[in-house]
């Protein structure tokens, strides 16, 4: 099995600059993917590209350096869309998953007495918005804060406004059962809201056979730059969705705007307003565009032997609680969450021994979700996070780590 994982992950890395670095002595081991992930070469190209080629501002400029960068960035915006089987009209760009809920959020309207479920397992990103617009109603989590999903069909109520679900929980890996979830929201007429930070570079996916309403997504997950995302949504509720911000490049009429008024463009652009992130965005198209050669079919095969090979090495260690360990490869993406029983240690020195002895990268303490950790009764946790381009021999050095820390 190694053989197989490892040899498509080898040429995968080997576009991957980052992972020719050392750290502290030995070879860099990165598994925080959940995280953030390591550019390809490509990505890198494209950003570079852009500044020493084509900078400009887009749809602005009517010198053909401006042709050059709306070009590069309006293509950037048909990957992203193509990526999940959407309109590139349907995708406004935001600064990352963040910003697009709250864009739903605010764009909801939602009252004090309006009820958004969500799970209580949810990043803070999927918690808080919920929190300052409309009201919260979490799904109830077990111990290893995995959503007990069948709660969900007596929390909507005619109060509830939105169901809001994470694809794949940023803490255990496990995989929402969301076909089901559109079933139950849609049979009461609740849009659905799917977070898809921790999925839009393992899974393959589509919003049309998702059936969900909203899709919320950033690049600096799926092998792009920072500080872009998307919240993609349907015409009619992006013709509807009241402005959150306004500003240049949103107008297509400013005869009043000296008495007030103005004409704003249609959606997308008039969600933009302002210079966007053009490097960013067109750093993100070219990752979309890495992934979609590698295959999202094949990153997913990648993903489930990963989580095999991942978690029963993890099992095998003595003085290692796994979160969700009981949940079917299938049902989860490869990413481990774990507290290593080491005496004196927090978790956070966990991960930084496992860095400054061993070279690995991984995450430590709530990863955003203080809910979930409280109901687990941890103080912290470590995130073991790989990704496509990452070998089993690197999960040996992480195990190795493990092994003689919790010794
Ligand atoms: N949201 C990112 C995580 O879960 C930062 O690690």
């Amino acid at each position: 099995m190694k053989e197989t994982i490892d040899g498509h992950a080898r040429s995968v890395r080997s576009q991957i600059p980052l992972l020719t670095r050392e750290l502290c002595g030995r070879p860099l081991v990165f598994l925080d993917n959940a995280s953030t992930t390591p550019k390809p070469r490509s990505v890198i190209d494209a950003v570079v590209n852009y500044y020493e080629r084509s900078t400009a501002n887009v749809h602005r400029g009517v010198h053909s350096l401006g042709e050059e960068a709306t070009r590069l960035f309006d293509d950037a915006r048909r990957e992203v869309a193509a990526l999940i089987g959407a309109s590139p009209g349907e995708v406004v760009l935001v600064r990352g998953t963040t910003e697009a809920i709250n864009f739903v959020a605010n764009g909801l309207e939602l009252g004090p007495e309006d009820e958004v479920v969500f799970p209580a397992s949810e990043h803070h990103a999927n918690w808080i918005p919920w929190r300052v617009h409309g009201k919260p109603v979490p799904v109830p989590i077990d111990e290893d804060g995995v959503p007990r999903w069948e709660t969900i069909e007596k929390l909507i109520t005619s109060k509830t406004k939105l169901v809001s679900i994470g694809h794949v929980s940023n803490v255990t890996g496990a995989i929402a059962p969301v076909e089901e979830v559109v079933r139950i929201a849609k049979a009461r007429g609740v849009p659905v809201l799917l977070d898809a930070a921790q999925s839009l570079s393992h899974l393959p996916l589509d919003v049309a056979k998702l059936g969900v309403d909203f899709l919320a997504a950033s690049s600096h997950k799926a092998f792009g730059p920072s500080g872009v995302g998307i919240l993609w949504s349907r015409k009619e509720f992006l013709a509807k969705c009241p402005l959150y911000q306004v500003g240049g490049g949103m107008i297509s009429l400013n005869n009043d705007i000296d008495v007030g008024g103005f004409v704003p463009r249609d959606a997308p652009f008039k969600f933009e307003a302002g210079t966007p992130a053009i490097e960013a965005t067109i750093g993100f198209g070219a990752a979309v565009k890495w992934m979609r050669a590698i295959g999202m079919d094949a990153i997913r095969q990648h993903d489930l032997a990963m989580s095999k090979y991942l978690f029963e090495g993890l099992s095998d260690i003595p003085g290692v609680r796994i979160l969700a360990k009981k949940l079917p490869y299938e049902q989860r993406i490869a990413l481990a969450t774990f507290v290593v029983d080491a005496p004196a240690m927090t978790q956070e020195s966990v991960a930084r021994a496992l860095c400054d002895m061993f070279g690995v990268c991984v995450s430590a303490g709530f990863h955003c979700t203080h809910v979930l950790h409280a109901r687990a009764h941890l103080p912290g946790t470590v995130r073991a996070s790989p990704h496509v381009y990452n070998t089993t021999e690197e999960i040996d050095v992480l195990l190795e780590g493990v092994r003689e820390i919790a010794s």
